[in-house]
């Protein structure tokens, strides 16, 4: 077989442990990272390409002679990336810009819910202020307001009284967020998890479950983040509890898209609030999460670019996914200050030596190389990542190695895993 020429979008510890996995695989050519960074590097050549400028990317894919594109981010999706490409004649993992509504619009998402019967918490959509402040009044706290589009993440308060869900609406309709719509939703209790699966438009297949921290702080503490830290498998998530959620949730999806003209090829990252009636959506994302992709790939048993070349074929119905046998975490490293300001540029040493050993990992997220020394470029720097023979052990082995690194300027928490690891 002729050997694939790969091209990854993305510059994240996701992209990098996509990186990783994919430079392991027996059908891969030529390698190729746009941007990447000094981590990804070490497994591809990194090109300073504009990933916001489609026809540089077509242009440099017609010259490289790529086969396949991977797309890590979230945002060239909803930009429509992949449907630019594809219709260059590039074959492509990621979906087309009508299916990444999934994750672009939450009120598409809720209102495609409602239609496929696919169980999320009770919701409604305002575009005007006095009908938000109306409806989150008539339901009562708690109450959760997030504004509509992409919004890092930062446009979802959880508001425990309706003082806070005021507030919350005041400040959507107010521009905060670029967003002049708020969906107003049911407050839904029980544990989270995140839940993955390859589609190729008509097929999916179970992808692994993770569990991540979202607070900043130990014991769940403080604002917000991306992550800081997850582990695999999630124990919530038992095989019944995963046939359930493909049955009920991710099936269902891919039925409905298809349906509506928008077939699903990529991953699906299903947030779910696990309770005692059973799985619930939060949201969906259409692009693998950071850091829950890092901990997945480290269990991946399977190549994972023929997988993902399987989805952009169409071919999923003949394959299956094995896992070794042991659970992965890993620990965010993060610049002193995040999520708030922090500063750029501290040198982080030791990396070669604390990722000593088969088991550990150090994917590369917020870094950058100047003057031959690496150095912090982002809010979240590294992720130390180890497989264990369970989260406890696992845990171990990414803690012993966050202890080796020397970067004074960076932080982690200190008790990822915790739900997971018997005292
Ligand atoms: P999102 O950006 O939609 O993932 O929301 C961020 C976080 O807010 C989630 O990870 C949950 O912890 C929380 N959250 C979002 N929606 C709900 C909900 N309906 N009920 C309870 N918690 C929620
Ligand atoms: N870790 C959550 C996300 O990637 O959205």
């Amino acid at each position: 077989m002729t050997p694939l020429n790969v091209l990854l979008i993305g510059s994240g510890g996701r992209e990098h442990a996509l990186a990783w996995a994919i430079s392991a695989s027996p059908l891969l050519g030529d390698f190729y990272c746009a941007p990447g960074n000094p981590g990804i590097a070490r497994h591809a050549t990194c090109v300073a390409l504009d990933v916001t400028d489609h026809g540089a990317v077509i242009n440099f894919c017609r010259e490289k002679k790529i086969g396949f594109v991977v797309v890590g981010p979230e945002a060239p999706l909803v930009a429509g990336i992949g449907d630019d490409l594809r219709a260059s004649g590039f074959k492509v993992f990621g979906p087309s810009k009508g299916a990444a509504q999934l994750e672009g619009s939450k009120g598409f998402t809720k209102d495609f819910c409602a239609e496929f019967d696919i169980p999320t918490g009770a919701y409604g959509r305002f575009t005007e202020r006095d009908k938000a402040i109306a409806y989150a009044t008539a339901k009562g706290a708690p109450i959760v307001i997030k504004a509509d589009g992409l919004a890092a993440g930062k446009g979802v308060t959880v508001a425990m009284t309706l003082a806070e869900a005021q507030a919350a609406i005041e400040d959507i309709f107010a521009g905060q967020f670029g967003a002049a719509e708020c969906v107003i939703e049911e407050f839904l209790d029980g544990e989270e998890a995140s839940f993955f699966a390859l589609c190729d438009g008509r097929n999916a297949v179970a992808f692994g479950a993770a569990q991540d921290h979202k607070r900043v702080g130990d014991g769940d503490t403080g604002p917000n983040t991306g992550g800081m830290g997850a582990y695999s498998p999630a124990p919530i998530v038992s095989d019944a509890m995963a046939e359930r959620i493909m049955a009920e949730i991710i099936r269902p999806t891919v039925a409905g898209m298809a349906k509506r003209g928008l077939p699903f090829q990529g991953v699906l990252f299903a947030g779910l609030m696990i309770g005692k009636t059973g799985p619930r959506l939060i949201e969906y994302n259409v692009r693998f999460g950071d850091p829950e992709c890092q901990v997945l790939m480290m269990r991946l048993k399977d190549d994972l670019l023929t997988l993902l070349v399987a989805a952009a074929d169409g071919t999923l119905d003949k394959v299956s996914v094995r896992w070794r046998d042991a659970a992965a975490l890993t620990v965010v490293m993060a610049a002193r200050g995040y999520p708030g300001p922090y500063a750029k540029g501290s040198e982080i040493r030791n990396i070669a030596e604390a990722s000593e050993g088969d088991d550990v990992e150090i994917f590369q997220a917020g870094t950058q190389l100047k003057d031959g020394k690496l150095v912090a470029a982002g809010g979240r720097v590294l992720n130390v990542s180890a497989l264990g023979k369970d989260v406890g052990e696992a845990q171990k082995r990414a803690y012993r190695s966050v202890d080796r690194i020397d970067w004074p300027e960076g932080f982690c928490r200190r008790d990822i895993g915790w739900r997971a690891v018997q005292p």
